[in-house]
């Protein structure tokens, strides 16, 4: 029993210690490369007319069921679901798209001028098999155009994200494009995949099986060796040779739109994306130096998500991109994250009972300035050298005839110069700093 006690307190102290496989903490670097991804995303997005839309991480399962697609891998295998306190089936969300249309119908945004241009940001939750680039929780950003069938809103869409892109100083990217047609198309090709794929059930595998009655189509995204070989065998052909006339046209005019717009790509005959809900366009932009999870982002045209998810028909297009994806791309260009903040000066009592003075001074300089202070007591060449360490223009030092009168000595650590300042002084000469300039 003691044993039992001793083995249960164990695995509780691993369990506590560190984050859920597939789960990471974001700081340092990390955190700052998001940051400047958001900021730049931001700037272009909201430039362009989107407002940002935070929808729950949480939503009813149905929402994903039905706006994802029940044959998909994500809703089939990769979605977190519980059933809450009332017993109704909840679900982490595995991506931002179908939370923005439900919100679109559920607010009436159908009301307001269209198309509506929303944009988003936050984590995403999918539980696949934890790998570089590839995390159970991750975080996209992500934007939407709802309410137009215009190819010129698909180059828009794709302008915008290879700006965003381009804006990170990134360059060794490659837009890959395609079109999945409309429903018809669509009927027509699995119509073809079952009769070529058929007589060979055997030699697919057992989800390929499964995907063969409920959507051929998501066997083309089959990752099973055995799969991949017999389509090669097979030499199957790809949707875009049973496209009709309408989905070419708009696919004709999208490409020339990009070209037009000098936007180079490669055409992607076999995209599938591994969501259902597309039609028409689909594109992902993947990075050259990145290994086997290179997509820093994809995108593609929905016209019938709106209906699907009980609105009045709206047609839409949208991309998200992913975080972490970006960051690897960025590092391996050798792209530098949002600086870490410096102090513009660093703080420090002399003696410990002078530390509540140091926080004093620190708040007044608050928020315009950035100040540090110390806690503990240092010794005046410790609290300079410590300032330094910290990338500070200035020391503030804190002893005795400064505590008694509301004062602060200041050093400039670039000249060496040094005076003693009242709080107020000193706040108007520090907030007469550019703070970025030192
Ligand atoms: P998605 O292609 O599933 O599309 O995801 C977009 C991007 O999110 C991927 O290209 C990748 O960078 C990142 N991502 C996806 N899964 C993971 C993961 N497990 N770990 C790290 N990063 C990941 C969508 O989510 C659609 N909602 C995009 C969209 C918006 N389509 C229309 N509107």
């Amino acid at each position: 029993m003691l044993f039992f006690n001793n083995a249960a307190t164990w695995l509780t102290m691993k369990l506590v210690t560190r984050a859920v496989k597939g789960t990471h903490d974001l700081f340092g670097d990390e955190i700052r490369f998001q940051r400047k991804i958001l900021r730049n995303a931001r700037q272009w997005l909201e430039s362009a007319g989107a407002f940002e839309l935070a929808t729950p991480v949480f939503e009813f399962t149905e929402v994903f069921q039905r706006g994802v697609g029940q044959t998909t891998d994500i809703v089939q295998k990769e979605m977190y679901t519980f059933s809450d306190r009332a017993g109704r089936s909840i679900t982490l969300r595995p991506e931002g798209t179908a939370g923005v249309i439900r919100a679109f119908i559920e607010h009436g945004m159908k009301v307001m001028p269209q198309p509506v241009r929303i944009w988003y940001a936050g984590p995403m939750f999918r539980a696949e098999r934890p790998q570089k680039g590839r995390q159970r929780q991750f975080h996209q950003v992500g934007y939407e155009i709802i309410g137009s069938d215009s190819y010129v809103a698909d180059a828009e869409a794709i302008l915008l994200s290879y700006k965003i892109l381009e804006s990170l100083g990134l360059r060794q990217m490659r837009l890959r494009i395609g079109s999945v047609g409309d429903s018809q198309d669509r009927m027509k090709y699995n119509e073809y995949l079952n009769s070529v794929l058929t007589p060979h059930f055997d030699d697919l595998s057992t989800d390929s099986q499964r995907r063969l009655v409920s959507n051929p189509l998501r066997i083309l995204d089959s990752k099973a060796p055995q799969d991949i070989a017999l389509l090669q065998e097979l030499d199957v052909k790809p949707l875009l040779e049973f496209m009709g006339e309408k989905s070419r046209k708009h696919f004709e005019s999208v490409k020339k739109a990009l070209e037009d717009l000098g936007i180079a790509y490669t055409i992607d005959s076999r995209i599938v994306r591994g969501l259902d809900y597309y039609a028409h366009t689909a594109w992902e932009i993947h990075h050259e130096l990145l290994g086997s999870q290179s997509a820093l982002g994809g995108g593609g045209r929905y016209d019938t998500l709106v209906e699907t998810l009980g609105g009045a028909p709206s047609p839409g297009v949208g991309w998200a991109l992913g975080l972490e994806r970006v960051t690897l791309a960025m590092q391996a260009e050798g792209l530098s994250p949002d600086a870490a903040s410096r102090p513009l000066i660093y703080i420090f009592p002399l003696a410990a009972e002078f530390a509540e003075k140091a926080l004093l001074a620190a708040q007044s300089f608050w928020p315009q300035v950035s100040a540090q202070y110390s806690l503990s007591a240092k010794k005046p060449a410790k609290g300079l050298r410590e300032a330094e360490k910290r990338g500070a223009k200035y020391a503030g030092i804190i002893g005795q005839d400064e505590a008694a009168s509301e004062a602060i000595t200041i050093k400039n650590l670039h000249t060496k110069e040094q005076k003693l300042l009242s709080l107020k002084d000193a706040a108007a000469l520090l907030k007469g700093e550019n703070n970025e300039a030192h």
